[in-house]
């Protein structure tokens, strides 16, 4: 803690204690679950070597420019006073706007934890699990008698996929709540909570020092051991070598774009709180391009190099290309088996996703401590217990409605979305309220190198341009069929005749029908609800099943609007509070800052 000097009115302000622990912080912010599972899932699927010919153009045209904007802007921010979105926009706009803008960066933020701190839990859980040598026995116990090369990988793969599902409920909800989860989650709240407890420079700081170098660490030694296994050159050409045609398609772009954000933490108010820690004549400039420069060392080198082409090596290419989850927590483990010392080294592993998990979730913390404490006066124990309160609150429906990991899956995707708007109108703010050649002036004080003299035009024009297409391409492509598969009705119908499809195709076969005489059928026998009655024989056998996946689809669905409704209630409430503590402590504290001579250049 730094003490203004001379009687100055100024509020004690926190700062950061290094350049390189707030480079660390930061990179701690962004490196996590998005470098290591999502990403290495994301490129291998959207065209290998290619994809990373859009990643690339998103980092240069949005991710490094967005990170400058926030920033900058973050910085100035705290020269108000202001540790928190909602301050830092109304320190820099007054107007009802900045107010809505804020909330999103208070917004994000936590209900990224309420999921994040999940998944941080089920990597604690496995990282036990793997130095207990819980892992080994129970494959051990899968392969028994086995001698066949393809049975045994099936048979792990199986039982690992088994493990995963039972362990996260999604066959039922409540299924979380059972064996030692709810305890792993209990205590990723305690740790993230403690840390956050001590402060900014204590706290979050101490231990991404600590926490960062350890993890990259063990990063790279767990690298040195893929790239030195038999054969693994087959494995990267099967992740890297590029699939050209990829790049004709644009959901491929959207991916591109969507990965920069998730994995930088770009745009949606955690750097904007970080960077308010800093002192008025701290570079922003280097300071931002080393976090997310490490972001990419530890994304694209030891992200990109590990998961893929181990899983290829030894599953096959039928088990190399899953989704984030099933890639971490399914296809992870069961390699491990086939490697030497899998035990040693899945643990390891397990344990540095989970150090990367913590430092994550800490940022995702900071923000909303830094407004309780800067909007209504907080002390920290204050905040601390109501923001611990809140994310419990969040969190519960999260690991309660764990079928399928619909909760989980919604909030993520609302997320995603919030992120680029947030993302979109942050960079407006910075390019045309404050003004891009000022805000570049601004964020040139003080700064190791100057920014290119193109920067202004690129802040003004491109990344917004760019957000924009990428907004609405994804509305567009997205949307739609999302919000239709939240309505109970129409997600129920779909499942019912999901299972009468294959039954009708296989009674006519002989008849040789096209998929629209298929659903013409369909359309006559069980009608458009899928309920009519009564049912021919041969498919009122599948009646019950029918009814159980209809019932089941439209239960996800409700929970799916659940959530919904519940985010955008978390958002007014978020809002509505913004509201009360600009017009009150925060619009105080900008007016004695300005008292003071603070203002924007
Ligand atoms: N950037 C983090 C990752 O790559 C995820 C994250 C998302 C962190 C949102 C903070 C906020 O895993």
């Amino acid at each position: 803690m730094s003490k203004p000097a001379g009687g100055d009115p100024a509020p004690q302000q926190e700062h950061w204690g290094s350049k390189f622990g707030v480079i660390l912080a930061v990179a701690g912010s962004a490196v996590g679950l998005g470098n290591f599972l999502r990403f290495p899932g994301v490129a291998v699927n959207n065209g290998g070597g290619a994809f990373m010919i859009p990643y690339i153009l998103s980092f240069l045209l949005l991710g490094v420019p967005i990170c400058w904007c926030e920033w900058t802007m973050g910085r100035l921010g705290g020269r108000f006073g202001q540790n928190n979105g909602p301050g830092v926009m109304y320190a820099l706009w007054r107007r009802g706007p900045a107010k809505g803008i804020g909330a999103l960066t208070l917004f994000i933020p936590v209900v990224v934890y309420m999921y994040y701190v999940v998944i941080e839990a089920w990597c604690l859980m496995y990282a036990i699990e793997f130095f207990k040598g819980g892992f080994g026995e129970m494959f051990a116990d899968a392969t028994r008698g086995l001698t066949d090369g393809k049975e045994i990988v099936g048979a792990v793969v199986g039982k690992a996929g088994d493990y995963f599902g039972t362990t996260t409920g999604q066959s039922e909800n409540g299924g979380m709540l059972v064996g030692s989860l709810p305890w792993m989650v209990l205590i990723c709240f305690v740790v993230n909570f403690v840390i956050i407890y001590r402060g900014v420079t204590r706290g979050i700081e101490s231990f991404c020092k600590v926490a960062m170098p350890l993890l990259i660490f063990c990063a790279c030694i767990i690298l040195v051991r893929v790239l030195t296994l038999p054969n693994i050159s087959t494995g990267l050409g099967f992740m890297w070598n590029p699939k050209w045609e990829a790049l004709l398609d644009p959901q491929v772009w959207l991916a591109a774009a969507g990965q920069i954000f998730f994995t930088l933490s770009v745009g949606f108010g955690l750097i904007l709180c970080y960077s308010s820690y800093l002192r008025e004549n701290d570079d922003v400039v280097l300071t931002s391009l080393s976090a997310s420069s490490t972001n990419e060392f530890c994304e694209v080198i030891l992200g990109g190099m590990i998961v893929v082409p181990t899983a290829f090596l030894f599953l096959g290419a039928e088990n190399a290309t899953g989704g984030t989850f099933s890639l971490g927590f399914l296809t992870l483990p069961a390699i491990m088996h086939f490697m030497p010392f899998g035990n040693f080294f899945g643990g390891m592993w397990f344990g540095l996703l989970f150090l990367a998990a913590v430092t994550s979730s800490l940022s995702m913390l900071q923000p909303a401590i830094a407004f309780l404490e800067n909007g209504f006066g907080l002390k920290r124990t204050g905040s601390v217990v109501l923001l611990g309160v809140i994310t419990a609150i969040g969190a519960a429906p999260i690991i309660y409605f764990s079928h399928n990991l619909t909760a989980l899956d919604h909030a993520d995707f609302w997320c995603n979305f919030s992120m680029i708007l947030a993302a979109t109108a942050q960079v407006i703010m910075f390019g045309w309220v404050i003004g891009a050649a000022r805000g570049c002036r601004e964020a040139n004080r003080g700064s190791d190198f100057a920014l290119p003299k193109f920067m202004p035009f690129m802040i003004r024009y491109i990344t917004p341009t760019f957000l924009i297409v990428v907004l609405g391409a994804w509305t567009y492509s997205t949307l739609p069929g999302y919000i239709e598969g939240m309505s109970p009705t129409t997600r129920g119908v779909s499942a019912a005749t999901a299972v009468y499809r294959p039954v009708i195709a296989e009674h006519f076969a002989t008849d040789e029908l096209s998929a629209e005489q298929i659903d013409t059928r369909l359309l006559e026998l069980v009608g458009k609800d899928a309920r009519k009655r009564p049912l021919p024989d041969w498919l009122g056998e599948h009646e019950t099943a029918a009814e159980e996946a209809r019932e089941a689809s439209s239960d996800d669905a409700s929970v799916a609007r659940m959530v919904f409704i519940g985010l955008i209630v978390l958002y007014l409430f978020l809002l509505a509070l913004a509201d009360i503590a600009c017009r009150n402590n925060i619009g105080r504290r900008i007016a004695e800052a300005e008292a003071r001579g603070v203002r924007l250049e």
